[in-house]
């Protein structure tokens, strides 16, 4: 989603604003821009091209300075077009001439069309459809020489959520940000200063990272910088903001033998697995942070929130919380969940999932819990720096590493890892697990990364299913209990890198209603473990079959479920009891990416997504 990067420094920061955009590039942007104070002006480069486009462009326009600020679009108010591309200025009132305040912004101005037309009355005229250059001229109006006060004024007037960077043409070494519900951060260099939507924009300039809070505004100068925090009475204070050290990684990661960043990350698996279990000894509640024996004392509940994939991985551990550690569990949509009027109960667990710890729907599902009085907070996420982590009382993070395709793969594996642990470690507080449960699943867990790769080989029978799926316009797929979340995941794969419509049903629901889009031009791709429902969806497979659908079976080898006219198998190497979810989604994602690299889309980037959703 929608990226900043600024800086003030003594040498030209122009191509360490375009590396900083590369480096978010990953997570989806439909325009991109850059300005800069050059010659005592404004100068801006925009592009609905990719970033690399935009590098040229720069070099072409001798752009080049010492203050600046860039971004990454993805389209919200007003289409991807170069007049909505950030950065937007703002000339004196009445013009829009060379611009005195240049801004990008991050987020959603839920209050813009009242400002606008209030910044119209004033003579204000405007060139996009954003809500972004409703907050550059709203700056500009209240501008009196001073950006930082004027940041910090009409940050008071914004209702919903930014992060915004923003530089004038009278103060030439100065960028001011601000944060409310975007995240932002500042880095700080020697003698020069940085702010970023990521500390990754930063990676290889600096690793001094100080992340701001809701309602900071910082200005940044040559060789300093200051935060003042907004009070509840609308007034601000100097704040302090810890200054760590962050080794961020890379964006730009190597994809080495593999065509696609999905692809390689689908193969790394084992070794996310590997690196997510690594130093975990035993059940320990301190697994999840050192208060967390305290915090589960006393549970009697779980609600899950998370988003996309995060929510099938929810919704997976769901059947392991009920019968390993028999805690009644309920997992929330969290967009949906933020705007229900629910039943709270303070001795629920709530655990929110999330690859990149930014997403503001489970954000504010998690803050929507809280403010019912649900203080036991537990995070699985991938990102250690990221809000959701610094949000929550307990947290465990993955360590998938930097996942930078859209599709979520790795990071849903490693979530399910978390989240068995999890299940473990409650179900032994609770005196629910005997010892010998708990080496075997320790053992089993361990094993994980080595069954994953046997899963991995099934590639080339996979490349040869993808190919039949190429030209189908729709595609159904059925799992039962808690491989009902995995077609569910597995169909979300498909639909959002293939473009192929696709859904998911519990096997048992479809004579209620979906066997009658069953036909011989519907695929439908079965998760078959060898577990104790297996009976009830041979039968299920069967009233498929009778109405000539094409049966597309992932089978466990001791299913006996053979290959005949219409049914098509491939068999999973071992049945793995509980965590039998964590191999059967791995084909589901290797036949999603075969079929999108056949439809020739852009995998890794599709069409209207964002890798990270930072807003509403
Ligand atoms: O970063 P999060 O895990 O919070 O993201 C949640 C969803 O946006 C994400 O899983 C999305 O559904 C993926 N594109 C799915 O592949």
């Amino acid at each position: 989603m929608c990226g900043i990067v600024g800086a003030v420094s003594n040498r030209n920061i122009v191509p360490i604003l375009v590396e900083g955009l590369k480096r978010l590039e990953y997570r989806g942007y439909d325009s991109c821009g850059v300005a800069v104070h050059q010659d005592g002006g404004l100068r801006r480069a925009r592009s609905t091209a990719r970033v690399a486009e935009l590098d040229a462009q720069v070099a072409k326009e001798h752009i080049a300075a010492g203050t600046g600020i860039a971004h990454t679009r993805w389209a919200t108010h007003g289409a991807p077009a170069v007049h909505n591309a950030h950065p937007h200025f703002s000339g004196a009132a009445g013009s829009n001439g060379a611009g005195r305040i240049a801004l990008v912004h991050n987020g959603i101005v839920e209050n813009h069309d009242e400002l606008r037309a209030e910044l119209q009355a004033k003579g204000f005229a405007f060139e996009s459809q954003t809500d972004t250059e409703v907050v550059a001229h709203l700056v500009n109006h209240l501008y009196d020489g001073d950006l930082f006060e004027a940041v910090q004024r009409a940050a008071l007037r914004l209702e919903g959520s930014f992060a915004l960077a923003v530089f004038c043409r009278d103060e030439p070494h100065r960028v001011i940000g601000a944060r409310q519900g975007s995240p932002l951060v500042v880095g700080i260099g020697k003698g020069e200063n940085f702010i970023a939507s990521d500390a990754m924009a930063l990676a290889g300039v600096t690793d001094q990272i100080a992340y701001l809070e809701e309602g900071d505004v910082v200005d940044i100068q040559l060789g300093k910088h200051w935060v003042v925090s907004r009070q509840p009475d609308g007034s601000y204070k100097r704040a302090q903001r810890e200054v760590r050290t962050v080794h961020a990684h890379s964006g730009a990661a190597e994809l080495g033998p593999y065509r696609h960043y999905m692809q390689k990350e689908i193969f790394e698996q084992p070794r996310a697995i590997a690196d997510t279990l690594d130093g975990v000894g035993g059940l320990d509640p301190s697994l999840f942070g050192s208060a967390a024996a305290k915090v589960f004392d006393g549970v009697d509940r779980v609600l899950i929130l998370a988003c996309g994939t995060s929510y099938y991985a929810g919704s997976t551990a769901r059947y392991w919380l009920e019968a390993i550690a028999g805690l009644p569990t309920t997992v929330e949509i969290a967009s949906e969940y933020r705007y229900r009027e629910s039943v709270p109960d303070p001795r629920t667990l709530v655990v929110t999932i999330s690859q990149s710890g930014e997403t503001a729907d489970t954000i504010a599902a998690l803050k929507h819990a809280r403010t019912l009085g649900m203080e036991r907070t537990l995070t699985i996420c991938n990102v250690a720096t990221s809000a959701m982590v610094r949000e929550c009382k307990l947290a465990f993070v993955t360590r998938a590493g930097v996942e930078i395709g859209v599709a979520s793969t790795k990071a849903f594996t490693t979530q399910l890892v978390a989240l068995f642990l999890l299940t473990l470690v409650l179900a032994k507080h609770r005196g629910r697990l005997a010892a010998a449960s708990e080496d075997a699943a320790l053992r089993n867990l361990r094993h994980l990364p080595a069954a994953v790769q046997s899963v991995l080989a099934l590639e080339p029978q996979i490349i040869a299913w993808a190919e039949q799926f190429v030209p189908r316009q729709h595609a159904l797929f059925l799992g039962r209990g808690r491989h009902y979340p995995v077609a569910l995941e597995g169909a979300l794969k498909l639909k959002e890198i293939s473009y192929i419509h696709a859904e998911a049903y519990p096997a048992g629901e479809l004579k209620h209603g979906p066997l009658a889009l069953v036909d011989a031009e519907m695929p439908v791709v079965t998760v078959a473990p060898a577990d104790d429902l297996l009976e009830k969806l041979k039968s299920n497979m069967q009233e498929v079959r009778a109405r000539g659908g094409q049966l597309y079976v992932f089978a466990d080898t001791d299913t006996h479920i053979e290959p005949a006219p219409g049914v098509h198998v491939i068999r999973l190497p071992e049945h793995y009891g509980a965590l039998s979810p964590i191999l059967h989604v791995v084909p589901l994602q290797l036949l999603a990416y075969h079929t999108a690299v056949a439809r020739g889309t852009d995998v890794d980037k599709p069409r209207n997504l964002a890798k990270s959703v930072t807003v509403e």
